[in-house]
């Protein structure tokens, strides 16, 4: 395995200034609108919950999600090693949850991840109780794409935990960028 690039990532345009155009084209991209929501993961006893936004519906037959993992995180280990992930979808009014997993948790047992109050999904990953709604999903497929893993997963089960109308959480609701 080749160890990942230092300094900007081609392709360059003919004649763009490397450095230059890695920042503009971070500014552009950071445009592109996105979900911000927390993902559940499970293998054996370890449990974890990360902060992403590179989640996506990517098929409607069958009902498959997709969720972008950084190649070093606990998070893709344990979706490796368990199989399974759950979309947390945050209420907006939350949004100060999504600082509280940009590290792995800490432990303090099985009902709560860094304080956050949790419980077992049916796939064994651990649901926010507070989450809008969650997404569990088991691995159907896994795309290595060089920094980060894709985990595409089929729905396997889904329900509101808040009045379908809470307003959810959406990157343009905080002051945070991720990628470009
Ligand atoms: C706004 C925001 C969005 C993020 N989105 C992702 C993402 O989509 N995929 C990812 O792998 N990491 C993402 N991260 C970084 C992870 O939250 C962070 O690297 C975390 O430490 C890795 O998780 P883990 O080691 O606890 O599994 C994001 C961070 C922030 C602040």
């Amino acid at each position: 395995m080749s160890p990942l690039q230092e300094g900007p990532v081609g392709p360059f345009p003919e004649g763009a200034d490397p450095d230059e155009y890695d920042r503009l084209r971070r500014r552009v991209m950071w445009k592109m609108p996105t979900g911000l929501f927390v993902i559940g993961s499970r293998a054996g006893d370890r449990r974890n919950l990360m902060t992403a936004n590179l989640v996506v519906q990517v098929s409607h037959d069958p009902k498959l999600v997709a969720v972008s993992v950084e190649k070093d995180a606990v998070t893709n280990a344990l979706i490796k090693e368990g199989g399974v992930f759950v979309v947390n979808v945050i209420d907006r009014e939350d949004r100060a949850i999504v600082r509280k997993f940009t590290k792995p948790v800490e432990h303090d047992g099985e009902q709560s991840l860094n304080g956050f109050a949790v419980h077992d999904g049916r796939t064994g990953a651990p649901i926010l109780d507070q989450a809008l709604a969650y997404i569990e999903c088991e691995v159907r497929n896994t795309v290595e794409l060089g920094s980060h893993t894709l985990f595409l997963g089929e729905v396997v089960d889904a329900a509101f935990q808040k009045p379908e109308e809470t307003e959810v959480l959406r990157m343009e609701d905080t002051r945070m960028n991720y990628g470009g």
